[in-house]
């Protein structure tokens, strides 16, 4: 049988995949993993392939660094021909990288149907490069999996059919769920390697372009970092891009007072992460983790596309701005008991994303390609219901229509003339039963 294709090339995307992994491996589903190569130095690559177990990819593209056009375009030629050559049923990317984008792209281009991990995110900037490349393969694709409601949403608002979008919870917290255990044990040794103490340090990363490749930004979240040093210790896990930046503008006399170290493995990170006070940083992945441990974020940009993480205050928005950055720090150190003791059920999943995704993989290949329509009387994905149910609607002009959609799953204008009803869509996602809780 023809295999799944699953397309990775970064340090999140071997996170965030290797659960589907697994549930491909348990449904006896046949699947090739490719490396885009986008990522190669070993501490953000080959690493989490063995901290994950898993078996080394089976083609690497090796595409290494460059522009996005480079970078995109040599992914689009390489993946091509590796398409060609393993004629995979379905094409699995996951995110928003160059890889994400390439992968998307060449797929359709090849007539094979493409499914997006973590579809329907936005941040409503299409300056970041991340928004363009979701953009483009949420357009593109075949199949939805969408972590959330809320990314579900934005889905069904830009024309998207419904019958192609799954709410499935997010990947991270099944990835959390399988090593917190394994990661406790580890603590200790941890805190102690690096001379920290449990609950009176600050995590620090940071990579995004916007604030690595700008002088201004950089520096002024350096000397945040600075400041706050005098506050708490700084662990700073740098990644290389950031190295690269803060060496080209000159700006390491700011760090003196940080503990700059390697970028590190995932159970060394989730280590410091969930034994930190709280954590700064202007990553994806480690908003969704911090918020699932209830470890309080100072998010280092203006916006997330991961906005549940700000529910319960959680996770701030304090930007590139030095002062706002350190009063949201101070704000979030005072905070940290109160947030580590909320009580709340997971936005963000229920651990069993990979599972899910994995089976609507495997279904959609037993039915041979054809995407089974969800069974909406039994278990709706989305539910229609008219808010003023009973009341008379002779008479009136007046309606205030929420959203409607066609036979084809998408968004319609509406047209209830005559009508003072009000409609609500309201998606349901596969983790909402009651006994699914993992707060
Ligand atoms: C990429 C993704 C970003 C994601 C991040 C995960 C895009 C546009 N960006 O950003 O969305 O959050 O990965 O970490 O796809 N480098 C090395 N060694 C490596 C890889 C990169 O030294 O193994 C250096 C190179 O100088 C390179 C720079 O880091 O030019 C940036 O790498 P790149 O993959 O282009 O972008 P990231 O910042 O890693
Ligand atoms: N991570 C890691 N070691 C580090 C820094 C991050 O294992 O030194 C993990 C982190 O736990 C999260 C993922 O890498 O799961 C996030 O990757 P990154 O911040 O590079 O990308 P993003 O999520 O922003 O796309």
């Amino acid at each position: 049988m023809k295999p799944v294709m699953i397309v990775a090339g970064t340090r999140p995307e071997v996170i965030k995949l290797a659960p589907v992994l697994r549930g491909l491996e348990k449904e006896n589903v046949d699947y090739l993993f490719v490396w885009s190569g986008q990522h190669y130095d070993y501490l953000l690559s080959q690493i989490f392939f063995k901290e994950f177990e898993l078996a080394e990819p089976k083609v690497d593209l090796k595409v290494g660094s460059g522009s996005h056009a480079m970078q995109t375009a040599e992914i689009m030629l390489r993946l091509e021909h590796t398409i060609k050559d393993y004629s995979p049923t379905v094409v699995v990317a996951e995110g928003d990288t160059n890889t994400v984008l390439a992968s998307a792209l060449v797929s359709v281009k090849c007539l094979t149907p493409f499914a997006h991990v973590e579809a329907g995110l936005r941040s409503w900037n299409m300056l970041m490069p991340e928004e363009v490349n979701r953009r483009v393969a949420d357009a593109v694709a075949s199949l939805h999996f969408a972590p959330t409601k809320w990314a579900a949403l934005n889905l069904l608002f830009e024309g998207i059919s419904s019958r192609t979008v799954h709410v499935t919870g997010n990947t991270i917290v099944d990835a959390l769920q399988e090593f917190m255990s394994r990661v406790a044990n580890l603590s200790d040794g941890v805190l102690s390697e690096y001379g920290l103490e449990r609950n009176n340090f600050i995590l620090v990363t940071l990579h995004r372009a916007e604030n690595t490749d700008n002088h201004e930004r950089l520096e002024s979240i350096l000397k945040a970092l600075n400041e706050l040093s005098q506050h708490y210790p700084i662990i700073f896990p740098i990644h290389p891009r950031t190295r690269n930046a803060v060496a080209r503008f000159g700006l390491s006399k700011h760090l003196s007072r940080i503990r700059v170290i390697e970028p590190l493995g995932y159970f060394e990170f989730l280590a410091l992460l969930s034994n930190c006070r709280i954590v700064l940083t202007d990553s994806g992945g480690i908003q969704e983790e911090a918020f699932t441990l209830k470890i309080p974020i100072v998010t280092l940009r203006y916006n997330t596309e991961r906005p549940e993480t700000t529910l319960h205050g959680v996770n701030v928005l304090a930007g590139a701005d030095k002062d706002r950055i350190v009063k949201s720090a101070l704000m979030q150190t005072e905070r940290s008991e109160e947030i580590r003791k909320l009580n709340f059920k997971n936005p963000l999943g229920d651990g069993k994303a990979g599972k899910r995704i994995a089976q609507l993989l495997r279904d959609i290949i037993e039915a041979d390609l054809t995407v089974k329509e969800p069974d909406l009387r039994d278990t709706p994905m989305i539910e229609y219901r008219l808010l003023n149910e009973g009341s008379s609607i002779e008479g009136s002009s007046l309606f205030d229509l929420l959203v409607a959609f066609d036979e084809d799953g998408k968004p319609t204008p509406p047209n209830l003339k005559g009508s003072s009803s009000r409609l609500l869509a309201r998606i349901k996602s596969s983790f909402d039963d009651k006994d699914s809780s993992n707060s």
